[in-house]
């Protein structure tokens, strides 16, 4: 599903790299917790895994594809099956609730009946079936999360990334978020969930991915 080898990149020539020799393999169907503190590379990771950036050295493989020798019009097909949870969100403010959430599909060329039932089914499923024609701005922070959440995951993503999705959510927002991405994984996608907490992977154990320095400090 995913594989790196020996993985350093750098943001520029020279400077010391964001991530070191990194080697990992995550298997089809699991959830891994990424973890360590403010810097160590978390977010730089998550970059590689959803194709935003190639590494500077060693190999990447994504969903079966060598990203380190793809070519660049390879890339747009690939990155269709893997769902984002960025960090500062990136929801459209000019679009409301059901066609941000919706945009996955379109871009994809779906049939535009089934866009609009997938899209009102899937914030349902995250509980904003009421706030369909509501812009971003207007929610609150929990919700805007279960927005970036469902966006997300309506194309069905097999490899599904998600960076700090709690960070901005007080404890019973973060539990549902995070209950949300867990059914996602049983659903079958592979799922890493970027986290500086402690207490979520106390509370919802999987294998642990711990990043100090922009190394791999521990697995498992
Ligand atoms: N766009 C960028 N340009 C240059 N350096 C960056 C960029 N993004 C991150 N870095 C650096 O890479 C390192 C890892 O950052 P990041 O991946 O954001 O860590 P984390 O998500 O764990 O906080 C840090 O030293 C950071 O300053
Ligand atoms: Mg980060």
């Amino acid at each position: 599903m995913v594989r790196l080898e020996q993985v350093t990149l750098r943001y520029r020539a020279g400077e010391a790299p964001a991530l070191s020799e990194i080697d990992l393999e995550l298997a089809p169907g699991s959830f891994t917790w990424l973890t360590g503190p403010s810097g160590a590379g978390k977010t730089s990771l998550l970059s590689l895994l959803h194709l935003s950036l190639r590494p500077s050295e060693g190999r990447l493989f994504v969903l079966g594809c060598p990203i380190h020798r793809a070519r660049r019009r390879e890339l747009p097909g690939l990155r269709r099956r893997i769902g984002v949870i960025f960090q500062d969100l990136r929801l459209l403010p000019h679009l409301d609730v059901l066609d941000n959430v919706a945009l996955p599909l379109r871009i994809a060329g779906r049939r535009e009946a089934q866009i609009d039932a997938d899209a009102r089914e899937i914030l349902a499923w995250v509980g904003l079936a009421h706030r369909l024609h509501d812009r971003p701005e207007a929610l609150s922070g929990g919700e805007q999360q279960r927005v970036a959440l469902a966006r997300a995951v309506i194309a069905r993503p097999a490899l599904l990334l998600a960076d700090e999705p709690t960070a901005q959510l007080d404890e019973a927002q973060a539990r549902r978020v995070i209950a949300l991405l867990r059914e996602m994984h049983r659903l079958g996608s592979t799922v890493v969930v970027a986290t500086h907490s402690s207490s979520l992977p106390a509370e919802f154990p999987a294998p642990i991915l711990r990043l100090e320095g922009g190394r791999v400090v521990a697995h498992g």
